[in-house]
């Protein structure tokens, strides 16, 4: 095996901190700097990366689950050349509901497509659910997003504790959007790392931030991401920041990457 890609989730505990943009604006810098790049919709209720990009797929996930279509052949294009987008099937839960043994049979159709990537993002919806549970501890790394609102904090929280006491997932990285300041983003990922310290018994790696941007809505109603409309913006350059911090995390798992597939299964309680 020689894999290349990192796999990486994108969670919240609670909805609308900005997960998708996210996936779809680090995935757009990677793909500028030349590393093919997927993104999977993993949101069950909302399939909102097709609405980000002004796409109706008439394909999905469930096509390659029911119908045996070819990965391949459900792989839309964000942009020619190795940007491509997995689209689920909006408002259909059977999807994600699937028992062990079925999820892991999609993943390996999957996988080839994974493997032609250097990236992938799994767009996962917000909260605490079996699915996210599963995305979640699957992938090499985690980000999870949340806002300096109190309830962001709390929830993002209470979804740490449950990967961590129930599937033994221990290594964290956050992502603080919405900030108007670095103090603010100082002080929101504080609060949620000590928590973590002092009850659950491990730290948490801090990204970055990403300021609070009025460039963010307007490039959601035109429907075209962040990075390609206005990459200058202050929230442009943060997320270029974020980007180039993957950049330096894949290449220094490049080695270890090499003998795993892109997802791992982690048995609850792995030991540190
Ligand atoms: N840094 C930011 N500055 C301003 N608005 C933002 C920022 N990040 C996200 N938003 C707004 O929040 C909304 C929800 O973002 P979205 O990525 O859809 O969140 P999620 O996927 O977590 O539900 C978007 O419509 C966007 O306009
Ligand atoms: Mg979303």
């Amino acid at each position: 095996m020689d894999n290349k890609t990192l796999s990486v989730a994108i969670m919240s505990g609670k909805g609308g901190v900005g997960k998708t943009n996210l996936a779809l604006n680090l995935g757009f810098c990677l793909f500028k700097g030349n590393h093919p790049v997927v993104l999977m919709d993993c949101d069950l209720g909302l399939a909102n990366l097709d609405v980000l990009l002004g796409l109706a797929p008439d394909k999905n996930l469930q096509d390659v689950i029911d119908h045996d279509v070819p990965p391949e052949d459900i792989l839309v294009p964000i942009e020619p050349g190795g940007f491509d987008f997995l689209p689920a099937a909006s408002g259909v839960p059977e999807l994600f509901e699937m028992d062990e043994d079925m999820r892991a049979l999609l993943l390996s159709k999957l996988h080839p497509v994974f493997a032609d990537h250097h990236y992938l993002f799994m767009d996962l919806g917000a909260g605490i659910n079996p699915t996210v549970l599963s995305f979640a501890s699957m992938s090499r790394v985690r980000i999870i997003v949340v806002t300096p609102e109190p309830t962001s904090l709390t929830d993002g929280y209470a979804l740490i504790k449950v990967l961590a006491t129930q599937r033994g997932v221990k290594d964290f990285l956050v992502v603080v959007n919405q900030v108007e300041s670095k103090a603010e983003e100082q002080q929101t990922f504080s609060r949620l790392n000590m928590a973590c310290e002092k009850f659950l018994g491990f730290g948490l790696t801090l990204l970055g931030s990403v300021r609070m941007d009025k460039a963010l809505p307007e490039s959601v109603r035109r429907q075209v991401p962040l990075m390609k409309r206005t990459p200058d913006s202050p929230a442009g350059k943060d997320l270029f920041a974020l980007a180039r911090k993957l950049h330096s995390l894949r290449a220094s798992l490049l080695p270890q990457l090499a003998g795993e597939p892109v997802l791992v299964n982690f048995s609850s309680g792995t030991p540190d």
